[in-house]
């Protein structure tokens, strides 16, 4: 069996800056891949089969339209082979919570059958692959830090981080991303300037603390406890910025370093709530 993580992806701003004709919004974000995810594993087979497991297993389906196996099926198409595979995805994130989840699921899906079938497409053709599947598909095959554009999926270098520490909360309430779009009411935003490369945590959280998440306000008047959680995060001792990551409802804190961060996971520790801390991932070698 071959194995592949499938990374969290947290927005540290994202700013609505226009509109598409056919309804999409054009966006300027941060994506960051902290070191906690999903896992998926593959064996081969004659034909494509999918598992959930872990525990958020129980809250999908493994249908057909499951974006793992939409995306195998289009590396499939893309690679003309007819090799299968058993597919087997530990959900250890929240679903439908705004970092990342199934996008990154089928993200490491296409790298991990890429693997597994010997096969090497050519990159531009696996990127428009991924970005049929999702605007967030992209920045997840990429899985490291990048400013996203576009609808999302046109990627441009992020600036150099320090190794700040981040504190993940998802309150167990699922929303839905084209719902928190329509709810968005006001103007466009701004592309902001942003630097080469932030030394420190504090001049990294002074230039964020400048910028938004557009989506956040449409998603708090969704779902009110994303107030909640921001103002738990807001009060932890070291907490330098808290904000909703993507359409929510997860928000996170980000802190002077993976271990302050860590601590404040265990202080934040809430019986309803999904609550991880911790540094950034680097993407791993195969296991
Ligand atoms: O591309 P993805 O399937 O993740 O998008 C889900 C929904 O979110 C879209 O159908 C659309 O309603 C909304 N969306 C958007 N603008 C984006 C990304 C998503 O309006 N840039």
């Amino acid at each position: 069996m071959l194995h592949e993580p499938a990374w969290a992806k947290v927005n540290l701003y994202l700013q609505i800056v226009g509109k598409r004709t056919d309804g999409y919004h054009l966006l300027d974000s941060l994506a960051v891949f902290p070191a906690v995810g999903d896992r998926l594993s593959v064996a081969p087979d004659s034909a494509l089969s999918l598992v959930l497991t872990g525990p958020f297993g129980a809250s999908l389906v493994a249908e057909p339209d499951n974006l793992v196996l939409r995306a195998a099926r289009a590396l499939q198409a893309l690679c003309a082979t007819s090799a299968g595979a058993r597919i087997v995805l530990e959900k250890r994130l929240p679903v439908a919570s705004g970092i990342g989840g199934g996008s990154a699921d089928a993200a490491a899906a296409l790298r991990l059958l890429c693997r597994l079938w010997n096969v090497r497409p050519d990159s531009r053709d696996l990127v428009a692959i991924a970005a049929k599947l999702g605007a967030d598909v992209p920045v997840c095959l990429q899985s490291s830090p990048a400013r996203m554009q576009g609808i999302g999926d046109v990627l441009a270098p992020a600036p150099d981080l320090p190794d700040v520490g981040l504190v993940l909360i998802n309150p167990g309430v699922a929303v839905s991303t084209p719902d928190v779009f329509r709810a968005r009411s006001g103007g466009m935003s701004p592309v902001p300037d942003l630097p080469a490369r932030w030394p420190d945590s504090a001049t990294m959280a002074r230039d964020l603390g400048m910028l938004r998440n557009d989506l956040e306000p449409p998603a708090i008047g969704l779902c009110p406890v994303i107030g909640t959680v921001l103002e738990a995060l807001r009060a932890q001792s070291g907490c330098l910025l808290a904000r909703m990551s993507g359409s929510g409802a997860t928000c996170f804190g980000l802190f002077e370093s993976p271990a302050v961060a860590s601590h404040a996971a265990v202080n934040l520790a809430h019986s309803n709530w999904w609550i991880w801390g911790g540094g950034m991932s680097t993407m791993t070698e195969p296991t």
